[in-house]
């Protein structure tokens, strides 16, 4: 399973306090409860639960939800295991965010069933916050990207990304010391925000859209940032 291998050296390869930061205050307090759909490691989640009574993480590998968890020997969050198109066994909440292009991993079909299960699972009033790839990171990596690092353990790594067509693909190869090489190939689908905003508008009410946290509109940048609403029912 994706993830399974890169939970090890997730932090070590992509934590970034100061991003944490930004994407804590882009959210801030919108209720008392919150649902963190794709948490990973959790290390956003986990700052969140600083502002909300009640806090969940979940995240389709396990491995990340384990990882996460032992950083949270006190439970402030609650880490579940399981797969964002399917949110029935989690109840309803006053905010659920989805952070990191977590939702690139979504194919479009994926992506709609998402909405839906947020939209139902979302009290009345309740808030969508979630950032994608922008369509500039397609022309960025068309020539391809490789970034490579050795861990504090001794084992190194080589990440390519690659676009083609409205893809991404990331392929991350581990080097152990003792010979072991480990392999993850990872697909994201980059969304086009016509396609994003005319699925949105059918639930909810669009209150943001942003690049980059804080620039106004679809500008070029790495990331689009949305911010919805749940109308609320007569
Ligand atoms: C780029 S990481 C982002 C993690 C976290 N949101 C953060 O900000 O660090 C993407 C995460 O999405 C998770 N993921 C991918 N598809 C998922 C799905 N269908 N349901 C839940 N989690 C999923 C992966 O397991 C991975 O932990």
């Amino acid at each position: 399973m994706n993830y399974g291998i890169l939970a090890r050296y997730y932090d070590a390869l992509v934590k970034d306090d100061e991003a944490t930061l930004q994407w804590v205050n882009w959210i801030g307090r919108r209720g008392r409860t919150l649902l963190d759909c794709a948490c990973g490691s959790g290390e956003i989640t986990r700052q969140l639960a600083g502002l909300y009574e009640q806090t969940a993480g979940m995240d389709l590998s396990p491995d990340m939800i384990r990882a996460a968890s032992a950083k949270d020997p006190e439970n402030t969050v609650t880490w579940l295991a399981g797969d964002m198109t399917d949110l029935d066994s989690l109840g309803t909440w006053d905010v659920i965010t989805c952070l990191c292009d977590s939702v690139n991993y979504l194919d479009r079909q994926g992506f709609i069933q998402w909405l839906d299960q947020v939209h139902d699972h979302l009290n009345d009033g309740g808030w969508l916050c979630f950032d994608m790839h922008s369509l500039d990171r397609l022309e960025e990596f068309d020539q391809g990207y490789v970034e490579t690092g050795t861990f504090d353990d001794g084992t190194q790594v080589q990440w390519v990304i690659e676009s083609e067509e409205d893809r991404l693909y990331q392929d991350f190869a581990f080097y152990l010391t003792d010979g072991t090489t480990l392999q993850e190939h990872h697909v994201q689908h980059v969304h086009d925000p016509a396609f994003v905003e005319e699925e949105l508008k059918r639930r909810f009410d669009i209150a943001s859209v942003t690049t980059d946290f804080d620039l106004p509109g679809l500008q070029p940048g790495e990331k689009y940032f949305y911010i919805c609403r749940k109308k609320e029912t007569a």
